[in-house]
């Protein structure tokens, strides 16, 4: 893994919208892997200005979603499929159709995520994955105790990620559905590149488990350790305790112009 840190967050964002236009400066018809939360939406910022002042174009493109609430109404708008339209989609060019999600409100979940998988393999597979984490040490929705091995699927959201992301949610924990799809670790390991942000101490301990820690289903996010291309993105705060920060500031440092990220 490489990781990154910086003080400025909005460095962090230009980093990962450098990548992402890179890659398609390279191949205009990449498949790009977009992560819903609050960790990305500064890079999506990034994407829709560098769209809007400087013609990066997404007209080529396909995206597929990580995970999505299974039974949020279509209008709701804390649906992923809405979030991600209001967050980047709808502010650039992708065509209609373009970016997929899985499907919470299909009647037959266990096709929808086998739909899923197939329409990710047909499309040549994702070339970057824009992702987070959560506190938990959860990357999409799979939660502690995932297989490493796990495909698109029907997960329960643990206690913690519900009072998480209850913020979006009026404050409900209630409202936040208990069930969700998600992307499987292993096909999110599946990306050529992933690209994780994460900002604020909250992250501080999942990041170190992350990078540092014994590969655990325990910390899903470890399983990115089995990656051989792998940016972390950190800010100070999220970086606080790791054990070799001040080593990976001087690779950084020392890293060679050419290399990119
Ligand atoms: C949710 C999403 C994850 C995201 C995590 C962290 O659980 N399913 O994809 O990484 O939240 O969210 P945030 O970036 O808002 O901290």
């Amino acid at each position: 893994m490489e990781v990154v840190i910086q003080t400025s967050a909005q460095h962090l964002a230009t980093l990962a919208a450098d990548a992402v236009a890179q890659l398609l400066a390279d191949r205009p018809d990449a498949v790009l892997g977009l992560a819903t939360g609050s960790s990305p939406l500064a890079v999506y910022d990034e994407l829709a200005r560098r769209h809007a002042t400087e013609g990066l174009s997404f007209a080529r493109a396909q995206a597929f979603t990580l995970d999505e609430y299974v039974g949020l109404p279509a209008d709701h708008p804390e649906r992923y499929r809405t979030v991600i339209d209001r967050d980047l989609v709808g502010r650039v060019d992708f065509v209609p159709g373009a970016v997929r999600g899985p499907d919470g409100l299909a009647a037959d979940l266990r096709a929808a995520c086998e739909q899923y998988e197939a329409a990710i393999a047909e499309a040549g597979g994702v070339d970057l994955q824009i992702l987070g984490i959560g506190t938990d040490g959860h990357i999409a929705f799979n939660e502690p105790g995932s297989s490493l091995a796990s495909r698109t699927r029907i997960k329960t959201l643990t206690a913690q990620t519900r009072a998480d992301n209850a913020r979006f949610f009026g404050g409900d924990v209630a409202a936040v559905p208990q069930h969700c799809l998600t992307q499987g670790l292993a096909t999110i390991v599946a990306a050529r590149h992933v690209v994780l942000l994460a900002t604020g101490r909250g992250k501080a301990e999942a990041v170190h488990q992350m990078v540092e820690g014994p590969i655990s289903a325990m910390w899903p996010a470890t399983v990115l350790q089995l990656h051989p291309h792998v940016t972390v993105l950190l800010d100070e705060a999220a970086a606080s305790r790791l054990q070799l920060a001040d080593y990976y500031r001087e690779t950084y440092a020392a890293k060679p112009a050419w290399q990119g990220l």
